[in-house]
């Protein structure tokens, strides 16, 4: 079987910037306060006039430019969000269109902050088996749609932006060095926790009513607490897991790439892995946490930094609402 490699990243970020001391001004908290808890200094918002598929174009088109592929030569599109476009069709349709990738099929995943990491996933199994030679994977968000925008407790955390991989089969001839590209990916979901991150309303459960509006049951409600713990358990149970298949220590971990959900979250799992706090790349100073955009928005940062090296050993690891989570484990 073929292994897959990430040939080209991209990442766009609305240029509106709303910053902690604008928080201040719209609900009561403080900048100290949003920077000590989250380690958030400002997000972005998308204009108006902006869709996740907008975002995820402008995302898409450094990555496709960065792998030298035209839109054409794309056989799959996978796009992880969960604030498309519409309910139907999906985001990824739009994006297909948008970039002119005639030849590929295209649909969404949906495992919300996690999402990112589920479409490489599902991407990599596709090109791997040779169904699809060149694939394009985006995380897209734009939850600043999807706020309540007086609760304090959920609209410090969030930004919009957008992400993308491309991914096409190892082209490495040289058989000489390890194995290079995505050596593998795990992926976990425990529903059981679903009620402590959910858009309640607007769905089959609950349509849309004058009700659920004036509730604004169709934002997000949060059970910060309860994320925060089940969070840094699961990613630290994921990360080792992902290592272990590799016969990998984390001491051998050259960078982390991780979702941005928190810093505190963070630190306490790059505590627990007992991995320097530098191998890991951290933007949520800048963006918040943009949720599935956050994965390949830190790739694409760090490797435009100059940061991975041939050969390096890049852990991923992302968590969500479903509670979904995951790791993966990249020679870059
Ligand atoms: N400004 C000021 N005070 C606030 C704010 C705010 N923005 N938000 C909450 N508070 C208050 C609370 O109301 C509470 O007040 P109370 O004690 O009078 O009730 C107090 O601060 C302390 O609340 P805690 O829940 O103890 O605060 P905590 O230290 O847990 O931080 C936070 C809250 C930041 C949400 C934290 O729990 C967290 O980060 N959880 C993870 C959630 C997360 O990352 N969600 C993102 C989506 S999921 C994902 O990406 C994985």
């Amino acid at each position: 079987m073929e292994r897959t490699q990430i040939v080209g990243t991209g990442s766009y970020a609305p240029s509106r910037v709303l910053t902690n001391q604008d928080l201040e001004r719209l609900v009561d908290t403080t900048d100290a306060w949003i920077r000590e808890r989250t380690g958030i200094e400002e997000r972005r918002q998308a204009a108006p006039d902006e869709s996740t598929s907008d975002m995820a174009v402008q995302a898409a088109r450094p990555a496709l430019a960065m792998a030298g592929i035209q839109p054409e030569d794309l056989d799959l599109i996978v796009v992880g969000t969960v604030t498309p476009d519409m309910p139907m069709p999906s985001c990824a349709a739009f994006v297909q269109a948008k970039l002119g990738a005639r030849r590929a099929f295209a649909f969404d995943v949906a495992a919300a902050c996690s999402g990112s990491l589920y479409a490489l996933s599902v991407a990599d199994q596709f090109v791997r088996t040779g169904q699809a030679r060149r694939a394009l994977v985006i995380g897209a968000e734009l939850f600043s749609r999807s706020l309540d925008w007086s609760d304090r407790n959920t609209c410090v955390l969030f930004g919009d932006g957008a992400g993308a991989l491309v991914l096409a089969p190892v082209s490495d001839t040289d058989d000489s060095g390890p194995p290079r590209g995505i050596l593998s990916t795990h992926l976990r979901t425990d529903g059981a926790h679903a009620e402590i991150l959910t858009i309640p309303g607007g769905g089959s459960r609950m349509p849309m009513t004058e009700e659920v509006l004036h509730e604004r049951l169709n934002t997000v409600h949060m059970n910060g607490r309860e994320v925060f713990k089940f969070a840094v358990r699961a990613l630290v149970d994921s990360t080792h897991e992902a290592l272990a298949a590799h016969g990998l220590e984390p001491g051998q971990v050259d960078h982390v790439i991780a979702h941005q959900a928190n810093l505190r979250i963070l630190e306490a799992v790059l505590a627990r892995l007992e991995i320097p706090r530098e191998k890991c790349w951290l933007n949520l100073h800048k963006y918040g946490n943009t949720s599935s955009a956050s994965l390949p928005i830190s790739l694409d940062e760090a490797l435009r930094a100059g940061r991975l090296k041939r050969g390096d050993i890049i852990v991923m690891m992302a968590i969500g609402a479903g509670m979904t989570w995951g790791s993966a484990v990249v020679r870059w």
